[in-house]
Formats: structure tokens, sequence, C-alpha cells
């Protein structure tokens, strides 16, 4: 027996669907981002409570084992989890919603009868599946267990091809017979298609197919709302398949880049660069943090870049310092921002948020480009793909297309990092043995601790 009147559940399922709105809007500024975390949080609570008020349920215990074991599993990992490793952690959470969307229509077969039923849980199996496979490698791919690198294989255009087809030959035996094996090989087509898909992409594409692999999920889990009949379950799957489609679609923007072209494109082999940075006998400047606090003392304008290795070495507040220092001094100093520095969408601008820099110092890459003319001096702290001009120059580059900071245009430019060693597309970056460019090497959050000394020793 239903413990809340209908009219209640309703109330309920609204003010839900409304703090999963006002947390995606939330979402889209550091600022009020921790709020709209806990509006989304509150969101799910009250509609997880409102639906197993408004329902007879058989298996409670159950249920509560397997909710108090998730529960345990999310808070260690969401603890445990480095800033770093945040993209990781998203992607995995995606699949497994992508999953638990397939699980909800599997189960639910043996009560649809309708075509439409089973024509949407055939739906949401396959794109469940997909997306279940697709985030996990996704996963490997950003923590380094899978190649960053596109990886392709004779035939591979044709086993998508075919999978697609037998997809939709299964999908329509479930439809007509509304036998539950025809879902099952569905899952066992869905799951391969999701490696297939994501294995040949790769370089600057792979954090697209995150934000792309979320937006299925959406759909998947507005799928399973169709077929458990539940409209809030039907709001919250479409929120999050709209914003993925809208986060995809302006990174790809942003990466110069087109939705079709990173998942169809991706069949073309990739061929990388093959010449190894570290490798390399080319000489290239060294300097010390000393030199570059002399150099910051003849700077007017000076530009910093941070990337991945900003994050790893947790050197935000320390370059956040400097950029307070020196421009208490009179030099204008901002912080150029690409939109895939890092490992996640608006990663550098949470970062440097969290250490304080104003926001109207982050200056997004299309404003950024055009100042390195006048700027005398770029520190690029532990960036390496956002700056390497093979994107432009070398077509077989994973990275080729993909719009760069150019900061060889500006008169000196001082690299941060420990070695010669690549960046996440693994690829040699020239502009290391280019003349104006010296480099530092270290950890980053070391290099800028002597730097901030020797720029305080000498003011
Ligand atoms: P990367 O190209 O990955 O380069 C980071 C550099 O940081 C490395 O070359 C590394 O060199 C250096 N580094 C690592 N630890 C360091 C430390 N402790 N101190 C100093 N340096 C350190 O980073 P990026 O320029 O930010 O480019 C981002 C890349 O990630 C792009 O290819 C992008 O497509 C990809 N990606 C982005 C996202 C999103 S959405 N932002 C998601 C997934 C992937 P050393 O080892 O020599 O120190």
């Amino acid at each position: 027996m239903s413990l809340l009147p209908p009219e209640v559940v309703t109330v309920c399922y609204i003010v839900a669907a409304v703090l999963f709105i006002l947390a995606l809007k939330g979402l889209s500024n550091p600022r009020t981002a921790r709020r709209a975390n806990l509006f989304g949080a509150a969101g799910a609570a009250l509609a997880i409570v409102a639906y197993m008020l408004s329902v007879e349920l058989r298996n409670l215990v159950w249920i509560i084992a397997a909710m108090a074991v998730g529960s345990v599993i999310a808070v260690i990992a969401a603890r445990r989890v480095q800033m770093t490793q945040m993209p990781q952690l998203v992607a995995a959470f995606n699949g497994v919603g992508g999953g638990a969307a397939a699980l909800v229509a599997l189960v639910e077969i043996s009560h649809s009868e309708s075509p439409w039923t089973l024509g949407v849980v055939a739906f949401t199996v396959l794109i469940g599946g997909v997306s279940l496979t697709g985030s996990f490698v996704t996963f490997g791919k950003l923590q380094g267990t899978i190649t960053t690198k596109a990886v392709t294989f004779p035939g591979l255009r044709v086993l998508m091809v075919l999978l697609v087809v037998a997809a939709v030959g299964l999908g329509v035996a479930l439809v007509v017979t509304g036998d539950s094996l025809w879902a099952y090989l569905l899952l066992v087509v869905g799951l391969a298609l999701g490696v297939l898909l994501v294995l040949p992409i790769g370089g600057a594409d792979v954090p697209i197919v995150i934000s792309l692999l979320n937006a299925f999920t959406g759909l998947a889990v507005a799928a399973s709302g169709l077929v458990l009949s539940n409209v809030l379950l039907l709001i919250a799957g479409t929120l999050v398949g709209a914003s993925g489609t809208i986060l995809t679609m302006a990174m790809a923007k942003a990466m110069g880049r087109t939705v079709a072209g990173i998942v169809f494109g991706a069949f073309r082999a990739h061929v990388a660069s093959t010449t190894s940075a570290a490798g390399s006998d080319r000489p290239v400047r060294t300097m010390e943090a000393d030199d570059v606090a002399i150099l910051l003392d003849y700077a007017q304008r000076v530009v910093i870049v941070p990337g991945y290795g900003l994050a790893v070495a947790g050197a935000h507040h320390a370059a956040a310092e400097l950029a307070e220092i020196l421009r208490d001094q009179g030099v204008d100093v901002v912080f150029g921002i690409h939109p895939v520095a890092g490992r996640m969408p608006g990663h550098m601008n949470v970062l440097l948020a969290e250490a304080n820099v104003p926001y109207d110092a982050l200056i997004e890459m299309d404003e950024v480009n055009p100042r390195f003319k006048t700027t005398d001096l770029v520190l690029v702290i532990g960036a390496n793909d956002v700056v390497n001009p093979a994107a432009k120059t070398s077509p077989g580059s994973p990275i080729y297309g993909m719009p760069t900071l150019t900061v060889a245009d500006a008169q000196q430019v001082v690299f941060f990092k420990r070695s010669l060693s690549p960046g996440f597309a693994g690829i040699e970056n020239e502009l290391f043995y280019d003349p104006k460019v010296s480099i530092v090497l270290g950890d980053a959050k070391q290099t800028l601790t002597k730097v901030l000394s020797s720029v305080k020793a000498s003011a």
C-alpha cells in the first residue's frame, strides 16, 4: 500500500525537478557550484524517498542493502579521488548510470507488452550498454591504463556497420516477439559498440567523448523513465541528455571539431607523430627559477598559461600569489585559459577560483591569443598539448585541428615542467626547441615557490 497520496508524490517530483534545474544552472559557475551540487543531491534524495513511499515495495531489504553498498562505494571513491582524477570518476559514474538504465529496462520486459514499450526497452538496453562500456574505456584512457592514442584495426568500420545492423535487427525482433533473449543479445551488441566507438577516439577528442557519453546516459535514463512510466526519471534523463549534448557541442566548437567528425572521423587511423621529445638529442634551453625572477623583473605584460601539470603539482595557490605580487608591482598579468586545459571542462577555472584568482584575470583562448603579440613573457605552467603548434602544422598528429594558445607570438616563453615528456596526446612539442623558449625543469610547485622567494627578495 502506498504511504503517500499521488498528489503529494507529484508535488515532490516537481520540487525535485526544480532542484535539478537549479543544480544545472548553478554548476555553470564555480561560485555557485558547491550549492548546486547540494541542490542536485537533495533533489535525488527527495525523488528516491517519494518514489519509495509511493509504491508497494516487495524487496525492501535488498533495495536498502543495494543503496547502502552503492553509497559506501560512492563516498569512499569521492573522498579518495584526487582533483586530477575527477574526470575518471565522472566517466565511471556515468557508465554505471547507463548500465543501471539498461538493467531496469531488462527487468521491465516481462511487464512490457505494447510494441511502443518494447521499442523503448530496446533503445534503453542498447544505449545503456554503449554508455556503460564506452564510459569505462574512456575511464581507462584517462587513467592511462589504455593508450590515449586512437586505436583502430583493419575491418573496424565493417564490424561497426555489422553491429549497428545487428542492433536494428535485434530491436525489431524484440518488439515483434517480446522475447527477452533478443534484449540480452542487444545488450551484448551495445556493450561491444561502446568499446568500439571509444577505442578509435584519441588525443584531444577524449574530453569531448566524456560529455557525449554523458548525453547517451541521459537518453538511456529518460527512456527508462518511459518504460517505468516515471515522469521524474524522464525529466532527469532529459536534463542530463540535453546538458550533455550542449556541452559536447560547445566543447567540439571550442576545439574546432564537429561531433560527427569526432565519432566517425576517428575511424580513419590517426598517425601520431613518431619523433619522441624525450629521446630527441636536439638542444633545449634550460634556466633556473632565479632566472625567471629576473625575466619577470623586466616584463610589463605577462601571461600565465596553466595546464594539467599545475593541477598535479597543486601549484595553483603559488601561481595565484605570483600573479598578485606582480600585479601589485604594476605588471599586467592574466591567465590564458584553453578550453580543454587539464582533464575536465573548466578544470583550470575551478582550480584558480579556489586560489582566489579574480574572474576577470582568467582570459579565454580567443581573447588571449591576440594579446600574445604584445606580451613580454609567457609562463607555461604544467601545460603542453594546449600550446603545441603541431595542432596547426602536423596533419598526422592526434591534436591536428585543435585551436591552441599561440604563446610563440610572445617575446619570451618559459615552460615549468619536470622533463621533456609529452602531454596527454603523447606527442612531441616543437616549441621546446624554439630559440625564444626556455624550460625550468622540476615540479611546478617547487619551481614556483623558488620563483616567488626570488621575486619577493628582489622587491
Ligand atoms: P598536457 O598536455 O597533458 O601536459 C601536461 C604537462 O604537465 C605534461 O607535459 C607534464 O610534463 C607536466 N606535468 C605533470 N606533472 C607535473 C608537475 N608535477 N610539475 C610540472 N609539470 C608537470 O596538459 P594540457 O596542456 O593541460 O592539455 C590537456 C590535454 O588533456 C589535452 O590533450 C586535452 O585534450 C586532454 N584532456 C582534456 C580534458 C579536459 S575536458 N580538459 C579531459 C581529458 C583529456 P612532465 O611530465 O615533463 O612534467
